[in-house]
């Protein structure tokens, strides 16, 4: 323990004293079950969680008035077995559990009808993509008292504090904004008139539940929009939530529809420590900061430093669930870091485009999440000889859970490192969180005592000699050199190459293809003071990109300067530049040097070579599909479990 002592100093919220202080986040999962329920793929995931060593738990969005899909509920009486086991099973754990409670963007009117978007008033809602209706003084006072409902429900199934939501955009957080309420009676207007339903919210669920029970308020303090709050504005509301009665004050940044990126992997770690800082100089309760803090050492850091009280993760201790266990017990290295990556983001938006399908997250680094009983991992009762062909996420995964099962599993890897693909993937702008990835697999590997052989390429002659009893193929994907006039050209590299810096560059490029891999060689370009354009034979520019990377992305490549142009078939390309057709409309592009970023394909020749020559061949990542780390972690999981 050690180093981190401020990390796992107990403090106490209200009445209740936590262990540590590390805080599982609010999370949406889409792991409740269909009627909203909390059933054991829920319980699992928490429990989980609190074994693994996190000092509070708190239960992402529980709305108060509505069903929302694959989302946990409390606003009626049949929700309370669920949440009762639940609260049981972290406290087993030697957790505490809050919950919170939120209206989104949406509510019921009466049972059974359909859902309605409202807000305090007509201002667009872009991610709902409609007007929203705005709530009446009736409606708002209804509102006020589901919450009370809600708390007091919440209080009698064992949680040991609510979370009140004002986040993200949803109805709290516009009714706070200067941006989204623009009401002319006493809810709107002032900043007194604005927080008037928080306030309300708060002072109900004091009458119904009790002045001892806590109260948290997870406060958006930099909200990132036009007109919106800045922390300025948030150093006025913190004190006045505090004289409300609340326990404690937990920070958020930024509307989902912001134009500033909050949790993507260019955020850098604990960007967001400042706002802590700013609202501890005017409050005296405790403070949870969040935001990219996926290390201990910098959790330690803020909490020695006197900038926040508690450590607030979410996707850290999704990635890993026993992240504060490793911790305590000097295992740092060993923990599997949330490369903020942002997938499990991008996949539970998708609800808001389609409610009928909700969908639940998953993390791109840990294929156990949300399938904790599913995926227990078990001895093996026969100890199998296993090669791993290929050192890169995929193989290294497969190893490491084929071996934590007893198998005897040696890893080869043709280069003198272990990363494979992703020692070029964390080579552009801001992927450098990438290389702690990298880190914790080799970690990984070698405490689970697999035997590795560097700069050992494996073909078939190995296999025979060896006669394993497995073999698990994860050799990756090659660029893809397209069928083009002049691509043998001096003047022709690919972007693995740039990145790598094994070919020189000229000053003046084109990048032929705009997926992720051609967006990120040019913005690495573009930042050695080059001229890039980017030519895309598509309509779009980084199709393949996390949705909630790619406006951010584009936003960095527009402002670099970098051209991008869509529609264009590429006919040659010649000493001094590219010639396109754009829709059969021929053009020319001058440039030193053409990049090819056109795609990956598998290799698979080792594998047709082995087909058939062993019992039992297992092809994982992108050597069965060219596709990316989460594709290659969930394999190589996969095939570690199976065999
Ligand atoms: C520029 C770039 C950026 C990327 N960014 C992202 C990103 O942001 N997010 C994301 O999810 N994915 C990203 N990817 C994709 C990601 O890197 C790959 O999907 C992932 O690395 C695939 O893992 P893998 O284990 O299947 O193969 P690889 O990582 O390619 O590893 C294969 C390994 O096998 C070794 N090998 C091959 N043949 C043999 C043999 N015969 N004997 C021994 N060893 C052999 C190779 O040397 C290599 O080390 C990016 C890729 C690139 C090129
Ligand atoms: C998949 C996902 C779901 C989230 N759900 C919620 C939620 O229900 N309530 C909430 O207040 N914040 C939610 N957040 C925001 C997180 O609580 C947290 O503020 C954000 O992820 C930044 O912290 P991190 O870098 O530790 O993940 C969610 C974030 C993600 C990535
Ligand atoms: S999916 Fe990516 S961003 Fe989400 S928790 Fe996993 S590693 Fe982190």
């Amino acid at each position: 323990m050690n180093q981190l002592g401020n990390l796992f100093k107990p403090i106490k919220i209200g009445k209740v004293e936590l262990k540590n202080r590390i805080v599982m986040l609010a999370l949406t999962t889409g792991y409740s079950e269909s009627d909203n329920t909390i059933g054991d793929r829920f319980i699992n995931f928490y429990t989980e969680r609190a074994k693994g060593g996190a000092g509070l738990i708190i239960v992402p969005f529980t709305p108060v008035d509505i069903a929302s899909p694959a989302q946990p509920g409390l606003y009626h009486d049949h929700f309370l077995h669920g949440a009762r086991k639940l609260v049981d099973a972290v406290h087993a754990q030697g957790a505490r559990i809050a919950v919170q409670l939120i209206t989104q963007y949406h509510w019921v009117t009466s049972e059974g009808s359909s859902a309605e978007v409202i807000g305090p008033s007509p201002v667009f809602n872009q991610i709902m993509r409609c007007t929203p209706k705005a709530l009446t003084i009736e409606e708002i006072h209804r509102l006020v008292e589901e919450y009370g409902k809600a708390a007091l429900r919440a209080r009698e199934a064992g949680f040991d504090a609510i979370e009140i939501a004002i986040v993200g955009g949803y109805l709290l957080n516009r009714f706070l904004s200067p941006y989204s309420n623009k009401r002319q009676d006493k809810y709107g207007g002032s900043l007194e008139n604005r927080m008037r339903l928080p306030l309300e919210i708060i002072e109900t669920i004091k009458q119904t539940t009790g002045e001892d029970y806590p109260i948290i308020c997870r406060l958006n303090v930099e909200e990132f929009m036009e007109d919106g709050h800045t922390i300025r504005d948030s150093k006025k509301v913190a004190p006045v939530l505090e004289a409300s009665g609340i326990e404690a004050i937990n920070l958020y940044v930024g509307w989902h529809e912001c134009s500033v990126p909050t949790v993507q992997m260019s955020v850098p770690r604990g960007a967001f420590v400042y706002c802590a800082e700013e609202i501890k100089e005017v409050v005296d309760i405790p403070v949870i900061v969040a935001n990219r803090i996926n290390d201990p050492i910098l959790a330690e850091n803020i909490l020695s430093q006197g900038k926040a009280d508690l450590i607030g993760m979410a996707r850290a201790l999704l990635a890993d669930p026993e992240f504060p266990n490793k911790a305590r017990e000097g295992r740092i290295d060993e923990i599997v870091p949330c490369i903020a990556c942002s997938h499990c983001l991008a996949e539970l938006l998708k609800t808001y485009k389609d409610w009928k399908n909700p969908v639940s997250a998953f993390c791109a680094v840990n294929p156990r999440a949300g399938k904790e009983a599913e995926y227990a991992i078990k001895p093996t009762p026969i100890s199998k000889k296993v090669f791993v062909i290929g050192g890169g996420p995929g193989g290294m995964e497969a190893a490491i859970i084929a071996a934590s099962r007893g198998h005897q599993v040696t890893l080869y890897e043709k280069g003198d490192k272990l990363g494979g693909q992703l020692l070029i993937a964390s080579l552009p702008p801001y992927k450098d969180e990438i290389n702690s990835l990298v880190r914790s697999l080799i970690v990984r590997t070698h405490k689970a005592d697999v035997e590795v052989k560097l700069n050992t390429e494996v073909n078939l002659e190995t296999i025979e000699q060896e006669k394993p009893d497995v073999v698990v193929l994860a050799t990756g994907a090659t660029p893809i050199i397209p069928d083009m006039l002049g691509v043998q050209g001096d003047n022709v590299v690919t972007a693995v190459e740039v990145l790598n810096k094994q070919k020189e560059v000229g000053k003046n490029v084109v990048v032929i293809g705009g997926g992720m891999v051609g967006c990120e060689a040019a913005e690495f370009l573009a930042q050695q003071e080059k001229k890039v354009t980017i030519v895309e034979m598509l309509g779009r520019i980084g199709s393949d990109i996390v949705t909630t990377n790619r406006p951010f992305f584009l936003a960095r490549l527009r402002k670099a300067g970098v051209r991008m142009d869509t529609n264009v078939k590429v006919e040659e390309i010649t000493n001094n530049g590219v010639r396109i057709s754009r829709n059969g409309v021929p053009d020319f592009l001058e440039g030193d040097t053409a990049v090819l970023a056109v795609g990956f394909k598998a290799n698979r020749e080792l594998a047709e070579k082995l087909k058939e020559k062993v019992a039992a061949l297992y092809l994982v990542g992108d050597c069965a599909e060219p596709r990316m780390i989460k594709e290659a972690i969930k394999e190589g999981f996969c095939v570690g479990m199976e065999i």
